[in-house]
């Protein structure tokens, strides 16, 4: 039975008592929402790890767009039925006042490898990502801890986090989950019109073009060049970037020895969808 938690005293008694048993301890941050790209996480977790906590936190700190914090879905009841088939054995669900009670003034800040693409796109994001994960990880004094690469950027921002802040914990990155079409799941796509959802699937081949045609020798600027036509055709409203990085730290590489990611963020019926592949 998937029990539900809301306060940090009570977690951490419970988890007091699986540690002191020996077991091992994962934990899948989430802000909710649910759908297979957590589910995978929690999965993940749940073949490495004796016991299995997934938090649900819609994180006030690391929206920079009010509206999106405002519209962000909140389905508590169908997640929980969810993540009860996975076998998960605690939701944390926190209120806000919990997680960040009067007089609250830290931030954790990671420099560097948070600085360029979604950081710069949204200022402070990143340091409310790594406020809250680094929370999350003292309050459910995990052992692993399971990201996507989905959302490349932020698992290179928590591996240095907690590299840089000795924490721990060692963090685990998953695979993209994907709809048939290729787009990557995602909580926003439901906001996405039929017509908006039948070309979203453009992103992922645009780029996965772009990657192979680098591989076969083509210049890097002309292949991403190429995919924002691509995108901008298919009626994409606003490519924000297409870019090649250094995998790890995400600064620009034209180094192929080292692990190269493609990132990218586009605009589609008001809603942004991000995506990325190794080249
Ligand atoms: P959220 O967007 O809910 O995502 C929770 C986790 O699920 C993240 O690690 C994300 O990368 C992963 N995920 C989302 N879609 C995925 C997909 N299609 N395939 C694989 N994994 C996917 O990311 C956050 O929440 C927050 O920033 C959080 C880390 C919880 C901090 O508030």
């Amino acid at each position: 039975m998937t029990q539900i938690i809301r306060k940090i005293a009570d977690l951490r008694a419970l988890v007091r008592g699986w540690k002191a048993a020996g077991e091992v301890v994962g934990v899948v941050p989430t802000m909710g929402a649910l759908h297979d790209g957590h589910l995978s996480l929690a999965r993940a977790a749940k073949a490495d790890c004796q016991r299995v906590i997934v938090t649900i936190f819609v994180n006030p700190k690391q929206f920079n767009n009010p509206d999106d914090l405002k519209q962000y879905p909140r389905t508590e009841t169908a997640d929980a039925a969810l993540l009860q088939t996975v076998g998960v054995d605690v939701i944390f669900a926190p209120q806000p006042d919990e997680v960040y009670p009067d007089g609250f003034t830290s931030t954790v800040s990671v420099g560097g490898v948070s600085e360029p693409l979604e950081g710069r796109m949204r200022p402070g994001h990143f340091d409310g990502v790594a406020t809250v994960v680094t929370k999350l990880f003292g309050m459910t004094m995990a052992d692993r801890g399971y990201f996507g690469q989905k959302d490349w950027q932020q698992l290179q921002v928590v591996l240095r986090l907690v590299r840089d802040l000795n924490l721990p914990i060692t963090i685990v990155g998953c695979e993209t989950i994907r709809e048939a079409d290729g787009l990557a799941m995602s909580s926003r796509n439901s906001r996405l019109t039929p017509e908006g959802r039948a070309i979203a699937g453009v992103l992922y081949a645009a780029i996965s073009t772009a990657a192979e045609d680098i591989r076969a020798g083509q210049s890097d600027r002309m292949a991403i060049r190429e995919a924002a036509e691509k995108l901008r055709h298919a009626g994409f409203d606003r490519v924000e970037y297409i870019e090649l990085r250094d995998a790890e730290t995400l600064m620009p590489s034209d180094d192929t020895r080292r692990p190269r990611r493609m990132l990218a963020a586009a605009w589609l019926d008001e809603v942004r969808l991000i995506d990325n592949i190794p080249v």
